[in-house]
């Protein structure tokens, strides 16, 4: 147990699942429960199931399951800790310090945000220092052509080509260098165990959050060197990569209708600095489900300006994907210059109203891949008009709206001068083949799921699948109901279970309900992954579509677990893999 039972059961109570889940899933009632569209699969019946009764979620389709704070951790993409935090702060509820929760002495969020914040004041400081500064100034003033205001405005610093300045500046402030090391300024040399900079002669690019908050840095390297260009910040306890999007915290207050999507910080800064301020930036990685719902929030148009290399191309087709996903109308800009890779290099080369044009004339996903596709067949061949005809069917069946398909097939029809109709039977027919095949995959991910074959969370089902199947019905009932929590305490013991995650779960919640004379998923989240407390889920969600849950169905399972076990501990594991094996030569 991580937080204690009385908190958890306080945060519980005050963030009712249906509500928790209502405000970012659109729920319906169905008998007691209630259904909706899975949020963490892209699914269009919906499988996703709330049970208010258990105060659980599962999802059929995709597995996920757990309770309030499980929700919570998926969805907002937390760790355990910081999910209850969330949930308690949305509820009033005040927590304890964190070394009270958690029984150790933890680095804190704050602290580390404290921290960074000296740090960034530091190496701004540096990058001023008339000696010390000035490889970095000659750097990004010179070479980049950044002017002082916007260095000021987006914090911009330099870190000393030393192994101990910031270290000795932060000591000096009352850091420890156990927190240093925490929030990944500063590491432990293997050699002599002396804590030294990580961040050395570089310019440093300070990351804030929406709320300003200086949460991790960037560090260019100022040499043409490739390798490590950039240094980053680790997760730390401030710090989510993926969830993190740079320069928002400016955009947000922009009041444009749309924002542009770019990949680096240098882009940003010059967008920013030529008057387009609703720039952000994923930092080198391509957007993630995440992200596009936290960008979701704040606008409903994006503009993709990635770098016009083939890796910057695929990056920019699966950002679109992800930010379609949440609803946001997105669009492509197509750069109309072969002398510049990236929108820096463009508005350097060819000026912000050139690069404003291009911001207007930006296509939409569809446009663009008509586009390459016209390009790559000459219509006037039949042949190829027929094979253009087939690409863009294709294309126009990718998309979800059917307003959309039809809008597109009109284009289309329009150029290759076929009737509409015509277009739109042949996108029809490739949907209705997709359809098919993705019913069939789903068909054996279930058989594959329920025969215990490939399960990454249970690996050791395959070893005794009958046996794997009743010890979690077992797990199930008890932990469905409660009354019948102590009475398979009372009949079993871990050794009972066959394989390790059984026995880990029953071996949490005996020892948990002994301490404290009761039990509640919250409790034991901790101690598990999230994808152990999906199986968790699933196993009490598998007891709700039945009716037999009482004691004599539980002593029956109890019974044949045994039996079952005993046949396979005469017969060994030797044999059964010997089995196996025979059957595969
Ligand atoms: N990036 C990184 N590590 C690298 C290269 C890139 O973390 N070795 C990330 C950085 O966040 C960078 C972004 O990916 O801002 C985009 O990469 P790139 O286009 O190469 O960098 P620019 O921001 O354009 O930087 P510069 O113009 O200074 O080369
Ligand atoms: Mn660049």
């Amino acid at each position: 147990m991580i937080i204690s039972p009385e908190i958890i059961e306080d945060i519980k109570f005050r963030n009712n699942i249906e509500t928790v889940i209502s405000s970012y899933v659109n729920l319906k009632r169905a008998g007691s429960n209630f259904n909706g569209l899975c949020p963490f699969h892209s699914e269009k019946t919906p499988s996703f199931t709330v049970f208010p009764a258990t105060q659980s979620f599962y999802c059929f389709g995709c597995g996920a399951g757990g309770d309030a704070i499980t929700f919570t951790m998926r969805m907002e993409n937390l760790d355990y800790l910081s999910a209850v935090k969330l949930l308690a702060s949305r509820s009033g509820i005040s927590l304890p310090e964190d070394s009270n929760i958690t029984g150790k002495k933890e680095v804190g969020r704050q602290r580390i945000i404290d921290m960074n914040k000296d740090a960034a004041r530091f190496f701004h400081s540096m990058l001023l220092d008339e000696k010390i500064g000035e490889p970095g100034r000659e750097y990004i003033i010179d070479k980049r052509g950044l002017s002082m205001p916007i260095i000021k405005h987006f914090g911009i610093g330099y870190a000393p080509n030393s192994f101990a300045s910031l270290h000795d500046h932060l000591k000096k402030l009352g850091y420890s260098d156990e927190e240093m090391i925490t929030g990944f300024l500063c590491a432990r040399s293997k050699k002599n165990n002396s804590v030294f900079d990580l961040f050395r002669d570089r310019v440093i690019f300070p990351i804030f959050d929406i709320t300003g908050n200086v949460i991790a840095f960037g560090g260019r390297r100022l040499d043409g060197i490739k390798e490590l260009k950039y240094l980053h910040t680790n997760d730390t306890p401030a710090f989510k990569k993926s969830k993190n999007l740079y320069a928002l915290n400016f955009a947000k207050n922009h009041g444009s209708d749309s924002m542009i999507l770019c990949e680096g910080y240098m882009d940003v800064i010059a967008l920013h600095a030529s008057g387009f301020e609703n720039a952000v930036a994923t930092l080198g990685t391509a957007i993630t489900p995440e992200q596009a719902r936290v960008f979701s929030r704040y606008t409903k148009k994006v503009i993709i300006s990635y770098d016009n290399d083939e890796a910057g191309q695929r990056a920019a087709d699966k950002a679109f994907r992800n930010l379609q996903d949440v609803g946001i109308d997105v669009r492509i800009l197509k750069s109309d210059s072969t002398e510049a890779k990236d929108p820096d290099e463009y508005i350097k080369k060819h000026g912000k109203d050139r690069f404003l044009k291009l911001l207007n004339s930006s296509k939409s996903k569809f446009e663009f891949e008509m586009d390459r596709i016209l390009l790559a067949h000459n219509i006037n061949i039949m042949d190829e008009r027929v094979k253009a005809s087939k690409e863009l069917c294709n294309a126009i069946a990718g998309y979800p709206a059917q307003v959309e398909r039809e809008l597109y097939a009109r284009k289309v029809s329009k150029l290759l001068e076929v009737p509409p109709e015509s277009i739109l039977k042949d996108v029809d027919s490739i949907l209705n083949k997709r359809r098919k095949q993705e019913k069939s995959n789903e068909k054996t991910e279930i058989f594959r799921q329920s025969s215990g074959i490939g399960d990454r969370v249970n690996p050791e089902s395959s070893l005794n699948i009958k046996a794997n199947k009743i010890e979690e019905s077992i797990l199930g009932l008890m932990l469905y109901k409660p009354e019948l929590l102590k009475i398979g305490i009372d009949h079993l013991t871990v050794d009972d279970f066959v394989t390790s995650l059984c026995k880990r779960i029953f071996d949490s919640v005996s020892s948990t309900f002994k301490e404290c004379g009761k039990y509640d998923i919250g409790y034991i989240q901790g101690d598990f992954t999230i994808d152990e407390i999906s199986r968790i889920a699933k196993m009490v969600a598998s007891r709700e579509l039945l009716t037999n849950n009482n004691e004599d169905e539980l002593m029956r399972l109890i019974n044949s677990l045994s039996n079952e076990k005993n046949k396979n501990d005469i017969a060994g594991y030797d044999n059964i893999l010997d089995i196996i094996k025979n059957k595969k030569s």
